[in-house]
């Protein structure tokens, strides 16, 4: 049984404690967070003890840090908690700085600790089994991936300000999904981003609605359709065109009830948003991070997919400000 402690008991935090205290693989031992209050309900509610974070990481009855704090505390968590001989999983992104991310691995494989980092998607049970089927040849050689990616509504302005930015912080899941199901690497990128949701994100440096197309060295190409608003819920589609066929993974809703009348098929909303849509993602992520763990296997997604998403966040940035694609 693999000894938790976890950092940040924010929205993640908490989703991730229940996760924990909810496995028979795994144990919540203590909970930090800056917020001392939030720490100590997140803890009591599972039976875990709150603590700061250095003191989890020091721990010797503790194995594995969860990090699910705010952003800008990653990287220096990674390194700490490796650096004291803990396994990590943490949240996307390691951080918004490629430069930061190439340092903190670089103490990783010093450390020779497990990092996983957190691209739930990959484990979403449509979405695996796409790609399970995928690498079975199910579509001859992939051609074309399509990613559709559309929150239902933008988060606060406060929250877009301190993002990074749409690329960065929203569509590096895309980017991570694209490189699983492209399975190559993609050596241009083109995007087009406009405001057009709310004229407040443009104010504020960002854009709201972005279209990203991507090619790799052997031609395969992708594209990312990806919006902060979508009036019908949480859209998150992918479709992969190859050779032999197509494959692809609808949404999920809330219920399978459909209603036939003479105006045609009516069906329930989609599931309105992640904490909900991707929760068998999560639990099936922590799985998987305690499984290989456990088995001395390296966790995948690793810290080297945390860099390249970025890589290709900062790249979208890029071509967007330019106007012109840039190769990678
Ligand atoms: N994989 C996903 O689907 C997914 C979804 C949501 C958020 N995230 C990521 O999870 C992270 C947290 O997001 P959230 O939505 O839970 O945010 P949040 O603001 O709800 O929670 C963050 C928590 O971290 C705490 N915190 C901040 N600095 C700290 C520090 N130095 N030490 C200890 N605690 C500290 C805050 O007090 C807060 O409770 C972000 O990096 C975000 O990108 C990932």
């Amino acid at each position: 049984m693999m000894r938790f402690g976890l950092l940040g008991a924010g929205r993640i935090g908490k989703l991730h404690g229940a996760n924990i205290a909810g496995t028979d693989k795994a144990r919540l031992v203590a909970v930090a967070d800056i917020d001392a209050g939030a720490a100590a309900t997140l803890a009591k509610a599972h039976g875990a003890e709150a603590r700061s974070p250095d003191e989890i990481i020091a721990a010797k009855d503790i194995d594995a840090v969860l990090i699910g704090t705010s952003t800008d505390t990653h990287s220096d968590y990674i390194e700490k908690a490796v650096t004291a001989g803990k396994a990590v999983l943490c949240e996307k992104p390691v951080d918004l700085d490629s430069k930061r991310i190439e340092a903190c691995l670089e103490v990783v494989e010093r450390a020779g600790q497990p990092l996983m980092i957190g691209f739930n998607r990959r484990f979403d049970p449509n979405f695996a089994s796409l790609k399970r089927r995928l690498d079975a040849g199910a579509v001859g050689t992939v051609e074309m991936v399509t990613v559709i990616s559309r929150d239902p509504g933008p988060p606060p302005i406060s929250y877009i300000e301190r993002s990074g930015g749409l690329y960065r912080d929203m569509m590096i899941h895309d980017f991570d999904m694209a490189r699983f199901l492209l399975g190559e690497e993609p050596v241009v990128i083109h995007a087009l981003g406009s405001v057009l949701v709310d004229p407040a994100i443009g104010k504020a440096g960002d854009v709201d609605t972005a279209m990203v197309m991507m090619r790799t060295a052997s031609g395969k190409l992708c594209q990312i359709s990806c919006s902060r608003r979508a009036t019908y819920g949480y859209d998150q589609r992918i479709e992969v065109h190859g050779s032999g066929g197509m494959i692809r993974a609808g949404n999920i809703h809330e219920t399978t009830v459909e209603l036939a009348s003479g105006a045609g098929f009516t069906s329930d909303p989609v599931m309105n948003f992640f904490l909900q849509r991707y929760s068998q993602a999560y639990r099936d992520e922590l799985s998987a991070f305690i499984d290989a763990v456990e088995a001395g296997k390296s966790p995948s997604p690793s810290g080297y997919d945390g860099l390249m998403a970025q890589r290709l966040a900062d790249a979208a940035t890029r071509s967007q400000q330019s106007g012109d694609p840039v190769s990678l």
